[in-house]
């Protein structure tokens, strides 16, 4: 069985990470989709497990069944390669949007790929309709009220909307 992770702090989730996990989770026979807890990036708009239920909200409600039963998430911490050694994961996923996001992944290929040989990364470009998203720019967007309806799926929206704005 092939399994793949696919990691980060999704905070939030944005189109473009789902579009990854949709096309990713057709190529792999299990997709996990892991949340870092991530102790260096402070004041997380959601909390892991506010994160967690999104994601989960978000893969039953945007993608087709045959992909969603395919994906599982779950949160970590400590070393990605780690977390895919316990989940029997051969490859990690992640998602290039432009030549900027060159340098810092392949060198994050390069180590884990020393951590770990027996684990690869797959790359897969991020449609060009959602290649100018990021989880950054969106929370900063979202945290002075602005409208991001249209950069995360429903079920973000949702919770941005109960959340208010850190006005
Ligand atoms: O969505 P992000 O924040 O760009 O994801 C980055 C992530 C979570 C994939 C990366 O920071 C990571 O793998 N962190 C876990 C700790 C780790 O394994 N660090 C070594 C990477 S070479």
């Amino acid at each position: 069985m092939r399994i793949a992770v696919y990691a980060g702090s999704f905070d939030p989730l944005t189109n473009g990470h789902l579009d990854v996990v949709n096309r990713a989770a057709a190529v792999f026979d299990r997709l996990v989709f892991a949340v870092l807890v991530n102790p260096r990036k402070s004041e997380p708009i959601f909390a892991t497990d506010v994160r967690l239920a999104v994601i989960r909200e978000a893969v039953d409600e945007s993608c087709p069944p045959e992909i969603a039963k395919r994906i599982d998430v779950q949160s970590f911490d400590g070393l990605t390669v780690e977390f895919c050694r316990r989940a029997d994961a051969g490859f990690i996923v992640r998602g290039l949007r432009a030549i900027s996001d060159f340098e810092s992944e392949l060198q994050m290929a390069h180590l884990n790929r020393k951590l770990e040989p027996s684990i690869d990364t797959v790359f897969l470009m991020t449609a060009i309709e959602h290649s100018y998203l990021s989880s950054s720019l969106v929370k900063e967007i979202a945290l002075f009220g602005g409208d991001v309806s249209e950069m995360v799926p429903p079920a973000v929206a949702r919770r941005l909307a109960e959340r208010g704005p850190r006005l």
